[in-house]
């Protein structure tokens, strides 16, 4: 910790509000189960893991409040963590933003974390939060990447797309939450920057201010299609089969 005589206090932002249109017909992504418990249930989890946070937000589905309420007071959080429900927008960033408009004040630090990834290790998000405490306004946890990547033009008639670069794979990072902030760098990144982001991170590069990568997770995994579902399904079966002896 860089500096014991100031408490840093650091909330979680959870936008689960998304559809889950990858995932197919069913209920709301966040609100479907994960051996028997909702992905929700094991995101807020995930986040109250961590002694550094005291309160976590979610962005529930807009017509889902309710819902998301009784679903947190019948699992078992830890005491420690405080939890606030707010009903979520149209697009992710929006979410984000009703998110942090709910925050009480006196926060330093935010995370923000997708619902979609219920499994992240705890470690990662203390490093996370370790990283915004040492001076980074953004971190991100990231992973090198398997795949290479092509930057195509696309086509929107199914055509072949052609190639037009290969970025050097060894300069990539596949970028996962929880996302680390300074709070009021994302307050002000979220009223500043209008175009549409698929992270928050993003939004304070674009403010011109140093975002840095600490070493993500391979099981902080984002639930986006079908065979995500057994994947996480298989994680849990191992976490509790090494737990059990
Ligand atoms: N999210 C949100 N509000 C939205 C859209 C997305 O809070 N209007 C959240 C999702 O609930 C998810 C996270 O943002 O936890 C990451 O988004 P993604 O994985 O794309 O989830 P969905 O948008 O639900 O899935 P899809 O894009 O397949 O519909
Ligand atoms: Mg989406």
């Amino acid at each position: 910790m860089s500096d014991e005589s100031r408490p840093f206090r650091t909330a979680a932002v959870i936008p689960a509000a998304g559809r889950g249109v990858r995932l197919g017909p069913g209920a709301p992504k966040a609100l479907r189960a994960l051996n028997g418990t909702p992905m929700l249930v094991h995101a807020v989890r995930a986040m109250a893991a961590s002694r550094s946070v005291s309160l976590v937000v979610v962005v529930a589905p807009p017509d889902g409040a309710t819902e998301v309420k009784n679903l947190l007071a019948e699992h078992a959080l830890p005491e420690r963590t405080d939890f606030l429900v707010v009903p979520g927008g149209e697009s992710r960033q929006e979410s984000v933003k009703l998110g942090l408009d709910a925050l009480p004040p006196g926060f330093d630090v935010v995370l923000v974390h997708d619902a979609a990834r219920p499994l992240v290790p705890v470690d990662t998000v203390d490093a996370v939060i370790e990283a915004v405490r040492d001076g980074a306004p953004a971190v991100v946890p990231a992973l090198p990447l398997a795949d290479t990547v092509k930057q195509v033009e696309p086509r929107a008639d199914g055509s072949p797309e052609p190639v037009v670069a290969t970025p050097e794979r060894s300069r990539l990072r596949a970028v996962q939450t929880p996302q680390g902030f300074d709070h009021a760098t994302l307050v002000r990144a979220h009223e500043s920057v209008t175009e549409n982001v698929t992270d928050d991170a993003s939004m304070i590069e674009q403010l011109g201010l140093p975002v840095v990568v600490v070493p993500g997770h391979e099981e902080a995994f984002k639930v986006t299609r079908p065979l995500d579902l057994v994947l996480a399904e298989a994680v849990l079966a191992r976490r509790r089969a090494n737990d059990g002896f």
